[in-house]
């Protein structure tokens, strides 16, 4: 099993280009299930997640190609999906895969899936994605650890109204893919905002489907019979760029941020401000990082976006061991995501964890040893935390990190850590 190896304080110089948003591409790809014509991505970060959701679309009948030039494009067509399901070999190892049960029972008027089950980061259902199908007038049922979703009497789904209890991403994502085949009008209420979300939408609208609202908590769709192919560049990864801003902040660099939407970035950006690190918008796709000599506590809450967003809380709280003082982070959205506290503290970091809330003492002396990554955003934190650690650290289940980051340990080295992976 793959391990990253890093040899801590050095400060990070130079510059990095971002790559396209997985949490983007995921939906995107799910969407070319909604038509019989070619739907070409461009952007597609080359990460764990991307090949299995090529791998489950495969599995439906889709072709799936990804050219040797550019890099970053993907073609996909799905000329049929009759009956078509996704296993539980491949949704196990990806949540996401849930986002093929919207595209599937609008286009083919049912659609076997997998229920994920829960993971690391907390127990993750999926009842919100089935309600709102049920109220767009699916049946719904579950059997054997698989959702089935069928339109009654065969056809398009109605559509009609749909209202989330909680506000969800993939649910929201779901939801915009079966409404856009329907027969009628579906309003989504309490959608989630994600660019993720406004991202999705806009390659829908080039594939011919008519929908208002995306980016905003009420998202209007009128059903089309058809839609056809489409050309679309996935956005950058906001994600991976506050990862690297992180990186610059924590080891006192200087970096310099390529192709990222700094709006994405705003509440990242004011935070990291709050604790004395200065970001510069040097370009509208370019930020820059530099450290602060002495970095200053700040508290952070996870809300869904435009809030501080639950995939940097553990980035954020590696850079607060840093820092002067106390930081209270709060975690709203899941209910089980400080597993990488325990390892920050094996590395010497000052946290303590009250439910939802972790307590984090700074400064620290960070000092390199084994530690495990226990989810994507988890293997990150501790990334940063061993760039700044004195010493050698050693991350086990690195295969989570390559899930969701695109040549990390090549971009890091670029930029002056002393990175490398080792088996
Ligand atoms: C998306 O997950 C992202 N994944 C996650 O990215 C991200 O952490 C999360 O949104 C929150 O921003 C993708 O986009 C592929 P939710 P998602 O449904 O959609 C509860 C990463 O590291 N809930 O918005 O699965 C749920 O348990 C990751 O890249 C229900 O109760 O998250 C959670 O507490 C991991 N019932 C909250 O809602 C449901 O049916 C928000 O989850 C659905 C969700």
């Amino acid at each position: 099993m793959d391990k990253l190896l890093i040899e801590g304080g050095r400060p990070l110089e130079g510059s990095v280009r971002i790559s396209g948003a997985k949490n983007a591409a995921l939906p995107a790809m799910a969407a070319a299930l909604l038509t019989c014509e070619r739907v070409e991505l461009d952007n597609i970060p080359r990460v764990r997640d991307i090949i299995t959701m090529g791998r489950l679309l495969a599995y439906m009948t889709a072709t799936v190609e990804t050219p040797e030039l550019p890099p970053t494009a993907m073609i996909i067509q799905a000329k049929t999906v009759n009956g078509a399901e996704a296993p539980y070999e491949l949704v196990r190892t990806m949540r996401a895969s849930i986002l093929t049960l919207g595209p599937l029972v609008a286009r083919n008027g049912s659609a076997r899936v997998s229920l994920p089950g829960g993971c690391s980061i907390g127990a993750r259902p999926v009842d919100l994605h089935l309600k709102a199908l049920e109220q767009m007038g699916a049946e719904i049922g579950t059997s054997h650890g698989y959702v089935e979703a069928r339109v009654p009497g065969g056809g398009r789904l109605p559509g009609g109204n749909v209202h989330f209890d909680k506000i969800t991403v993939t649910g929201t994502e779901n939801i915009l893919m079966a409404a856009v085949l329907a027969k009628g009008e579906t309003k989504i209420e309490n959608a989630a905002r994600e660019p993720e979300i406004t991202d999705l939408a806009e390659l829908l609208i080039k594939m011919g489907a008519e929908i208002e609202g995306a980016g905003t908590s009420t998202i209007r769709v009128q059903g089309k019979e058809k839609l056809h192919g489409a050309r679309h560049t996935i956005i950058a990864d906001r994600i991976e760029a506050g990862t690297f801003l992180v990186a610059g902040a924590i080891t006192n660099g200087s970096l310099e941020i390529i192709g990222c939407v700094p709006e994405h970035l705003a509440s990242v950006i004011a935070k990291l401000r709050e604790t004395g690190v200065e970001i510069r918008e040097t370009a509208p796709d370019t930020l820059v990082v530099r450290g602060a000599k002495k970095l200053g506590a700040a508290d952070v809450i996870t809300e869904e976006y435009p809030g501080f967003a639950t995939d940097m809380q553990a980035q954020f709280m590696a850079l607060v061991t840093q820092a002067q003082g106390t930081s209270v982070i709060t975690e709203r959205i899941f209910e089980n995501r400080f597993l990488h506290a325990s390892e920050m503290m094996r590395m010497g970091a000052n946290i303590s964890i009250e439910g939802r809330r972790a307590v984090v003492h700074g400064p620290t002396t960070l000092s390199g040893s084994g530690v495990i990554a226990s989810d994507l955003r988890a293997s990150a934190s501790l990334v940063l935390a061993a760039l700044v650690a004195q010493g050698e650290t050693l991350i086990d289940r690195v295969y989570h990190i390559d899930r969701g980051y695109e040549r990390i340990e090549e971009k890091l080295s670029s930029v002056g850590a002393r990175i490398r992976r080792v088996s």
